[in-house]
């Protein structure tokens, strides 16, 4: 491995070890990964809706893309402002303010007149995805014991493809009871706008068991609240309470929080290196494509010759394989740590992709030109290499990243270095997923080319500057 930046080393001194009360930690856990079921949601409801909203509301096709990609635009900066406020307020109020985010956001996008309206709805419930997104990782991390951070870290992830999946089966179920998204349902209102309207219970629900955790020890050493601190981590641990409230300390004391230019120039606190490394993760684990395979499946099943009702059955099966495969991360992570679990899903992913450019270039029948349809064989090849495109991603880079956004950066730094490179993923989502209609216009092989050529370079990336973190107390993070 090289000697670029840098994630942790471990330190003697550290409670490396020491029990702990296990169901505690897993309810923590559990209630601020809620944020990530909200964050799968309410990303994936509107697919369900897009259609019907079009229609009725007579949307040309850019704005009707907007629609959907505007709620990413608020997710940057919701993820981007979170860490701020996180650090000056703590994790649980923002997990509060999330919770009110969505509730507001699922009420109005029901109700909206237009598609104005409508996506300043949408953007206000990407501001509370965005703050989730930080939170969720940033928390888990701070609360759990270092043997098992992984695990718990990636409980978050479960949650976001719980979410995805609870999103499409609202949508289905909602459609199939109105005999359509645009057809009414109860009160006079069309079962698209009933689909929005079904995030308010997860939101609500999120919004009050959050009332019920106590804030981040770190958080609290950081404001010099040390005997809250000490009866939190009493709840936790059942020794070295006092050992670890001493390594905080000497961690996070520091005369001011650092500020964005802080972390972003080198020259003031020799950390950019680590907040770069977070930021280029980030990136590669949009750029590989895999919410075009979330966003767009129907589409793209359609285009190369499925059927409307083949493609929805296709769509399940991803969602249901990304959830089985999302257990087998949290049975791998902490066991062959968070370096290896990557390269390997690099690996699968740039030979599942590099067959899906194979299927959409050489597998295409040259006898139909207006549209892509695959010759026998490759239309079968082309299923299978992206499902397993799903599960290299969902033991990987899926709960992999978040993982290691919540635990690489130090104390000191966490919470706003978390929230740019957050925000860097969530401009790199927008990005993706806006720029892949007119990529797949110039042939669907040029796009998956594309997120082949990424999926190998972030193998390379991991290989030479991630640092493992598996194991390392959260107070050895350089
Ligand atoms: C990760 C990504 C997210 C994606 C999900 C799919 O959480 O950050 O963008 O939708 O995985 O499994």
């Amino acid at each position: 491995m090289s000697s670029t930046p840098a994630a942790a080393s471990p330190q003697s001194g550290s409670p490396q070890t020491g029990s702990f009360v296990i169901g505690r930690v897993v309810h923590l856990a559990v209630v601020a990964a809620l944020g990530g079921f909200l964050f799968g949601f309410d990303t994936s409801v509107i697919n369900g809706a897009v259609d019907a909203m079009a229609d009725e509301w007579a949307t040309p096709a850019l704005l009707t893309g907007f629609m959907v990609s505007s709620a990413l635009l608020g997710c940057m900066a919701g993820a981007a402002l979170a860490g701020r406020i996180s650090a000056r307020m703590g994790r649980v109020r923002v997990m509060l303010i999330a919770a009110v985010l969505f509730t507001v956001s699922s009420v109005g996008s029901a109700l909206a007149f237009g598609p104005t309206d409508l996506i300043i709805w949408r953007i206000i419930g990407g501001l509370g995805v965005g703050a989730a997104s930080v939170i969720a990782p940033a928390y888990i991390a701070e609360i759990s014991p270092a043997a098992v951070r992984g695990r718990l870290g990636s409980l978050q992830q479960l949650a976001i493809v719980l979410g995805i999946f609870a999103a499409l089966m609202c949508d289905a179920a909602l459609a199939g009871a109105a005999g359509g998204a645009a057809e009414v349902l109860w009160f006079g209102l069309p079962a698209w706008r009933w689909m929005f309207l079904t995030e308010v219970v997860p939101a609500v629900v999120y919004g009050i068991l959050a009332l019920t955790i106590p804030e981040s020890p770190r958080y609290l050493v950081q404001q010099g609240r040390e005997e809250e601190a000490t009866r939190v981590l009493s709840e936790i641990f059942v020794e070295g309470v006092e050992v670890r409230i001493q390594e905080i300390r000497r961690t996070v004391v520091t005369e001011t929080t650092p500020s964005f230019r802080d972390i972003l120039t080198p020259s003031k606190t020799n950390l950019q290196p680590i907040v770069w490394v977070g930021i280029v993760l980030s990136v590669f684990q949009q750029f590989v494509g895999i919410n075009v395979i979330f966003y767009y499946s129907t589409t793209l099943w359609r285009s190369v010759g499925f059927t409307e009702s083949d493609a929805l059955t296709i769509t399940v099966i991803t969602s249901v394989t990304n959830i089985v495969v999302t257990v087998l991360a949290i049975a791998l992570i902490d066991r062959i740590g968070r370096r290896k679990l990557l390269t390997i899903g690099s690996a699968g992913m740039t030979v599942s992709l590099g067959l899906m450019t194979a299927a959409f270039s050489i597998g295409r029948d040259p006898a139909i030109t207006d549209t892509v349809m695959l010759l026998p064989g490759w239309d079968l090849t082309a299923l299978v290499a992206a499902n397993a495109f799903v599960v290299f991603f969902g033991m990987s880079w899926g709960p992999g990243v978040w993982v290691l956004l919540g635990e690489m950066f130090n104390n000191r730094i966490r919470a706003i270095a978390l929230g740019i490179a957050a925000a860097a993923q969530w401009l790199a989502n927008f990005l993706i997923s806006t720029t892949f209609p007119s990529m797949a216009e110039v042939g669907l092989w040029f796009a998956y080319g594309f997120y082949t050529i990424a999926a190998f370079a972030s193998f390379l990336f991991v290989w030479k500057f991630v640092r493992e973190t598996n194991g390392v107390e959260l107070e050895d993070m350089r």
